[in-house]
């Protein structure tokens, strides 16, 4: 009993992390340009959570990025730099 009660708690804490991460990118409109696994205008959070560092997620935000994973660049996010710490979070989690 106990067991299959921590196997619950276990899963609503796995199913839970996509959703807020959601919540994050989406408040910025970041999900415009970018999906989990979907190819938009920008690369796949998955692509960018095997890529990218910690420092590059920030970078990307404060001056933007080009040339890194195809012919788009992502202009500066100077709103979500805010937000930067939770962003790095949120897309590790994608991974
Ligand atoms: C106008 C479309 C657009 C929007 C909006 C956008 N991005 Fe991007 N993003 C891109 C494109 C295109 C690239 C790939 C650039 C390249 O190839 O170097 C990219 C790349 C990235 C990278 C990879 C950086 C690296 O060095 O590997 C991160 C992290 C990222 N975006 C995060 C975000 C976050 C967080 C938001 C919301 C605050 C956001 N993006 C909003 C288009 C966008």
């Amino acid at each position: 009993m106990k067991t299959a009660l921590t196997c619950l708690a276990a899963a609503a804490v796995l199913a839970a992390a996509p959703a807020w991460a959601d919540d994050v990118l989406a408040k910025h409109k970041c999900t415009t340009c970018h999906d989990v696994a979907k190819k938009k205008m920008g690369p796949t959070w998955k692509e960018i959570a095997a890529r990218a560092s910690d420092a590059d997620i920030r970078a990307a935000l404060q001056k933007g990025v080009k040339g890194k994973y195809g012919k788009a660049a992502m202009p500066a996010q100077p709103k979500a730099v805010a937000d930067a710490d939770a962003i790095v979070k949120a897309i590790k989690a994608l991974k």
